[in-house]
């Protein structure tokens, strides 16, 4: 499964912040905000991810994340001149996912939580059609919104609505089969001249393919593109960090845990960030693991 992180658009929601910096780059409490989507792909058991974003951000999370060795992965970059849509990173991938299910999560969405792994991997391990998620939020009209008919069946998806068929929120995270690059180069720009990942996701629903998965509520999930979610989603991470002693998102853990890097691997990632919290984190979880492996007698 082939995995596509999408971090370019204009960020104008946070203007002036992101007049000369793309959001993604933000520090949400200890890491770029761009982490926690990679986190969530890699959770789901994926190496090879493209990152696409604007020629500005790119050249900036290359030089963070390189061709993904460090971590035991493969990670490629394209660039999108202009911000003509989140399907249009289907399109611009295409060549990366073709022939493969594939998973896209958007740049500035956070997720994490108890029952996050279960979701994870049973969408990656669906074999047709497409996994949507769903969350409960109190105002659902700046996302994509699901419609539901007799018996809670899912029968419509519409972005934005100004009257909202139900609370449910489509997250950022869609994993598709082999049919999505298809769909996606049929998509027409919308009335706001987007091409829209809800069309895509719609043309699933419309041949009866598409699965609408409702988020466990312990799962928390933030969009973080504006300036009170980007707040907000720094306080959660730091909150877990002090109080749970657990840093969400932290990329090198989670190679290890998915068994893309060994200790040793973790444990150097860790020392070249030993001067800050994060790094001695990474340096402790490398330990606690070889500890574990020579309790298990490894
Ligand atoms: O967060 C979930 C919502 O994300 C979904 O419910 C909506 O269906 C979906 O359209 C999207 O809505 P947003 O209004 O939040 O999209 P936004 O323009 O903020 O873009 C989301 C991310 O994708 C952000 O990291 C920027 C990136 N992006 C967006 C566009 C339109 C690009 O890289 N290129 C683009 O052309």
């Amino acid at each position: 499964m082939k995995g596509i992180v999408l971090a370019g658009g204009t960020g104008s929601r946070l203007y002036p912040s992101t007049r000369s910096i793309s959001k993604h780059l933000f520090p949400v409490y200890d890491k770029p905000m761009f982490y926690y989507p990679l986190s969530v792909l890699m959770t789901a058991g994926i190496r090879e991810v493209l990152v696409v974003s604007n020629p500005d951000g790119l050249p900036l999370i290359q030089r963070v994340l390189g061709d993904g060795s460090a971590l035991g992965m493969d990670i490629r970059y394209a660039v999108q001149t202009e911000p003509r849509g989140i399907a249009e990173a289907l399109v611009i991938g295409r060549d990366h996912i073709s022939g493969h299910r594939s998973a896209l999560v958007l740049g500035d969405n956070m997720f994490h939580g108890e029952g996050l792994d279960g979701h994870l991997n049973r969408a990656a391990s669906s074999t047709s059609g497409c996994t949507l998620f769903g969350c409960k939020v109190s105002d659902p009209r700046s996302y994509a919104v699901a419609g539901f008919g007799e018996g809670g069946a899912f029968t419509s998806l519409e972005e934005k609505p100004a009257a909202p068929k139900s609370d449910y929120a489509v997250a950022g995270l869609y994993f598709y089969d082999q049919d999505v690059v298809d769909i996606a180069m049929e998509v027409e720009p919308s009335g706001r001249g987007e091409l829209e990942i809800t069309d895509v996701n719609r043309a699933y629903l419309e041949r009866g393919r598409a699965e609408f998965v409702t988020m466990a509520n312990e799962v928390m999930w933030l969009d973080l593109g504006t300036e009170e979610s980007l707040l907000e989603g720094g306080r959660y991470v730091s909150t877990m960090a002090r109080d749970s002693g657990v840093r969400v998102a932290c990329l090198e853990e989670i190679a290890l845990r998915m068994g893309f890097i060994g200790v040793e691997e973790c444990h150097r990632l860790g020392a070249e960030m030993a001067n800050s919290p994060y790094g001695e984190y990474v340096m402790e979880a490398a330990r606690r693991a070889a500890g574990l492996q020579q309790g298990a007698g490894v």
